[in-house]
Formats: structure tokens, sequence, C-alpha cells
């Protein structure tokens, strides 16, 4: 059974680091206030003239290197991103030149924050089925661009930032303990829509827009329907949830991995939580979550790891994969 693995982590955060007593200079907001709701403390901003794909390209060059392969190897790009470089084209284009990778597959996914588990589902329909031998996966998001820096109930939320995985086909039994993808469950409900989105975009105002966001509401649909998915990947998956050696959730809310970790019994020493460093990066948080944990030794080669996410959509989702 060939399955898809992940064989190279890679991460990048811009250099400007904004912490709370900062955004508390312009906005009517507290580090106090921000940190019990929330448990974010700073967030990383990128620079003026550097846009999505740069994060991006950083981020790829280090999974690439950490799996031994050169851009030459590379056959397909998935950027999994809500604020691409331009309307068109895909900023994984742009990465794809800037990168120096010759013609392959290359294109976007857009589902917000959950993103990341949408791409890497995708590619490991590519990778497993023996079209791509060497997949770079991507989520890159600079959500600073999007706020609207007068609404103190969103702006303090969100970061800039990037993380990348090298996806290769792997031979196994095809059980449980082999290295690889072994199963996701994807999710969308688009009667909720109204609950966080971007108020603009190329067909309706013609401008960017910014994001707003209901959210206690988006608060209360994510435990109860995260849960759900993290049981019906597991499912797929063929394993137990008790069985997971680490989760990497989704960095929105310190509130919302705890309650998704208590309506499951998760071991708490087993989440792996960077919302403190990043605040909410969208799209990008949970791989710059996973190479963090890589770094500093937690998560290692062999370990089960259960990623989930939830974003605008609404959508939602889990992967189970064997490092
Ligand atoms: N600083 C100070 N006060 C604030 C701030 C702020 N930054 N923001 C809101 N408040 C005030 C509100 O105005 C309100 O005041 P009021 O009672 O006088 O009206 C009070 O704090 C409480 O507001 P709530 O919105 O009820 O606060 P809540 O406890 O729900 O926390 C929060 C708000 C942090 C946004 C929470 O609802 C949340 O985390 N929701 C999930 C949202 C999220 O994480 N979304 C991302 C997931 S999807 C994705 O990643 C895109």
């Amino acid at each position: 059974v060939v399955r898809s693995a992940v064989t190279g982590v890679g991460a990048y955060l811009p250099e400007k680091v904004v912490t709370n007593a900062d955004l508390a200079k312009f906005v009517d907001t507290s580090d106090e206030w921000i940190v019990e709701r929330t448990g974010i403390r700073q967030r990383h901003q990128a620079a003026p003239d550097q846009p999505t794909s740069d994060l991006a390209v950083e981020a790829a060059r280090k999974a690439l290197a950490e799996a031994g392969r050169t851009p030459a190897d590379v056959d397909l790009i998935i950027v999994a991103t809500t604020t691409p470089d331009m309307t068109f084209p895909a900023t994984a284009s742009i990465v794809q030149r800037k990168l120096g990778v010759p013609v392959c597959v290359a294109f976007d996914i857009q589902a917000v924050c959950s993103g990341f588990v949408y791409a890497l589902s995708v590619a490991d329909g590519f990778v497993a089925r023996g079209t791509s031998t060497c997949a770079l996966v991507i989520g890159a998001e600079e959500m600073t661009r999007l706020m609207d820096w007068e609404d103190r109930t969103t702006c303090v939320l969100f970061g800039d930032g990037a993380g990348a995985v090298v996806l290769e086909p792997v031979e196994g039994q095809g059980t449980p303990a082999d290295r690889g993808i072994l199963g996701s469950a994807l999710r969308c409900d688009g009667t909720k829509t109204d609950l966080l989105y971007v108020d603009g975009g190329p067909a309706t105002t013609g401008q960017v827009g910014h994001l707003r966001m209901l959210g206690n509401q988006v608060f209360r649909h994510a435990v109860v329907n995260i849960a759900e998915a993290i049981t019906a990947a597991a499912k797929a998956a063929g394993i137990e949830i008790a069985d997971v050696d680490w989760f990497v959730p989704h960095q929105a809310n310190q509130r919302i991995i705890k309650g998704v970790g208590d309506r499951l019994g998760l071991d708490e020493n087993k989440v792996v939580s960077t919302v403190a460093m990043h605040a909410n990066t969208s799209a990008a948080s949970i791989p710059l979550a996973l190479d963090s944990a890589i770094r500093d030794g937690r998560i290692k080669r062999g370990d089960l790891v259960l990623l989930e996410a939830m974003g605008g959509g609404l959508t939602w989702g889990a992967c189970a994969l064997r490092l």
C-alpha cells in the first residue's frame, strides 16, 4: 500500500512582533483581557513589502531541506491561504517561480483556517495515487492585512506566518502503524457564512475588505463540531483517540483548544499550543505549531499525530497521520 508521508516540515514567522501592550496603545483593550479570553500574548506581522508568497517560500525552503529535496524534485505545490498576494495568479504560482520549481501542478486552496487540513487531504490524493512524488503543502497567511484596526473584537486575535510540509509516497502494510496520512474528515456548513467573513471581494465591493466575526457564535460551533470531526478522522484512520501521541490543533483561541480537549477527554500534555506566541494565523497555524513541537523535540518520527481546524465557511476538519 502506498501512503503519503510527511518527510519534511518548515516554518517562517516575520521578524516584527506586536505585543498586546502595543495594540492597547491605539485600540481600547488590555493585555489582561486578551490573555484571559484568548491566551494570546503576541503576534508576528509581515513587513509592508513582504507578501504572503515570501513567507511561504521561506517555510517551503526549510521543509525541502529537512526532506533532503530540492525545488527541482517538486511536482505539486498547494498553498492554503485566505490572503493571496493577488486575486490571481494563485500564490502557489508565485511560490513556484520564486523557488525555481520547474513546470508542475500548482494551485491555492481557500478554506480559511481549515485550509491546511483541506490542502493536506487533497495532496494526499495526488501522492497516494502516484500522481505526485514530491508535494509541497504550504499554509501561508497575512491575516493582519484583513484587520479593521478600530474593531477591538477582531484585531487582537490574528497574526502572520507560514508553515510547510513535504509529502512523499511510502510503501507499507496499510496498517495504522505505518507512516503516512491515515485518514481525514472535512466539513463545511455554508449556512453559517455570516458568522465569519471578509466584507469585500472582486465580485462584490471591488475592495479587499475587513474581517468580520460574531466571535461567541463561532466559539459555540467550534467545540462541538471539531470534536465530531476528530472522532470521524480517527475512525477513517482506524485508530483510537487514546492512541494519539500529539494533537496539533488550529491555534485560534486557548479556550477553544481546551474546550475540544475537555469534550474528548484529551490529556492536555499531548496538545500543542502556540497561540500565545503566534495568535491566529489561519491556514498557517497548524504547520507552524507542528514545526515548533518538532524543533523542541516533543514530536518525533513515528508519532501518531492528529490535526484539527475550524474556520470561515464555516469549514472544519481533522486529519490523522503517522510521522
Ligand atoms: N478588549 C477588551 N474588551 C473587548 C475586546 C478587546 N479586545 N473585544 C471585545 N471586548 C468586550 C466586548 O465589547 C464585550 O463588552 P460588553 O460586554 O461591554 O459588550 C465583552 O468584551 C465581551 O465580549 P464577547 O464577545 O462576549 O467576549 P467573549 O468572551 O465571547 O470573547 C472572543 C470574545 C475572544 C472573540 C471569543 O468569542 C472567541 O474567541 N471566539 C472564537 C472566535 C475565534 O477564535 N475565531 C477564530 C476561529 S475561526 C478562525 O480561526 C478564522
